[in-house]
């Protein structure tokens, strides 16, 4: 098998722009994200095709620049992983060109990589990696699942939202408060200033067995809060903040349950809502009660970034996995399944 050194991780699978190089032995020698928020921030949400010209734009310079940083030539690469999905189709189909064309040139094997399974690998980029098995509660902007994972593809779901995932319920109940995007960081921010004892929201799905989730009566009821209640600033600290606890909560209470049903005592949280500091310290504390190993990604590898691309293509590139040379992007992908599906 040919050497499988240094790795360029491509991610274009929303509205973040992100390169990384990974080596065999040295780690992460860097990376470099290019954040277009600001591009879709007066939408209110990401505009799909405004996301795909503005990679197009971005990418091929941001990996120019990321190669002459490290002191390296686009000929020290051995292999290539981009995001082949789940995303913005438009979106996707710019990094999975870039790289299988990039590779194609350099006559060396790309990887299709799935964006959820790079999240739940992303904490193997810190300096003490979990070990295998562990409970993944991956919570992003189109997910909230939690995951068995016994090792590098051995992936079993154990619950997921039936409607929006958290990170989406965020997102919606920010601007219902008038937030701007991405909602996530603006509640966090907001709920600081919030009265703890000032509302009451409630934890979905909690009162009967299982791992799935719900989150989208928790906006409703956000609306409806906000509909009745005086136009008072503080208010909306408080409702930011009553929200922010009810996610919290029940993220919490699942992942406990999902720690006790496997046996397992190491949780990893990955996804941009593992970002939120609410959550990471209500997961430490769970961790001291359950006596429970908890890793997460550093803040910045929280959200999506090219590091964690590399990192997972890394190791599916080094175990001898590559795909055909063809371009393959799926906006739907189910975990487990083939990229060409
Ligand atoms: O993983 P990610 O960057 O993209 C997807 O794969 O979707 O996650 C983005 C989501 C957004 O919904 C954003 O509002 C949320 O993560 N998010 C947060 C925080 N930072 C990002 N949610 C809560 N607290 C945060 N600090
Ligand atoms: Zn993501």
């Amino acid at each position: 098998m040919p050497k499988m050194e240094l790795v360029l991780g491509i991610e274009t699978s929303c509205d973040e722009t992100g390169v990384a190089l990974y080596h065999a032995s040295r780690g992460l020698l860097g990376h470099r994200l290019f954040s277009q928020s600001t591009l879709h921030a007066p939408y209110g949400g990401v505009v799909p095709e405004l996301a795909s010209r503005d990679h197009v734009r971005r990418l091929v310079p941001l990996i120019a620049g990321l190669l002459e940083s490290a002191r390296m030539r686009p000929a020290d690469l051995d292999g290539i992983a981009y995001t082949a999905g789940p995303g913005l189709i438009g979106a996707l189909l710019v990094g999975a060109a870039v790289g299988r064309s990039l590779a194609w040139a350099l006559d060396i094997p790309a990887v299709g990589v799935h964006h959820m399974e790079a999240h739940l690998l992303a904490p193997g980029l810190e300096p003490r990696p979990p070990e295998y098995p562990f409970v993944a509660l991956l919570v992003s902007g189109g997910h909230t699942q939690l995951v068995r994972v016994g090792g590098v593809g051995d992936y079993t779901l154990l619950g997921e939202s039936l409607d929006d995932a958290a990170g989406e319920a965020f997102d919606k109940t920010a601007t219902l408060l008038g937030l701007g995007y991405p909602g996530g960081p603006a509640i966090e921010r907001l709920a600081a200033m919030g009265r703890a004892d000032r509302y009451r929201f409630p934890r979905p799905m909690t009162d009967r067995a299982g791992l799935d989730f719900s989150f989208s009566g928790l906006k409703t009821f956000a609306a409806n809060t906000l509909a009745e209640a005086p136009p008072d600033p503080q208010i909306r600290a408080d409702i930011a903040r009553a929200f922010l606890e009810a996610v919290v909560d029940t993220l919490v209470i699942k992942c406990r349950r999902a720690l006790k049903a496997t046996g397992i005592k190491r949780l990893v949280a990955a996804g941009g809502v593992s970002a939120n500091q609410a959550l990471r310290a209500r997961l430490r504390a769970l961790g001291e009660e359950e006596q429970a190993e908890i890793h997460y990604p550093r803040p910045e590898f929280c959200t999506d970034n090219g590091a964690m691309i590399a990192y997972a293509g890394y190791l599916h590139l080094a175990a001898g996995q590559a795909d055909p040379p063809a371009i393959i992007a799926r906006a739907r992908w189910p975990f487990g399944e083939s990229p060409a599906g």
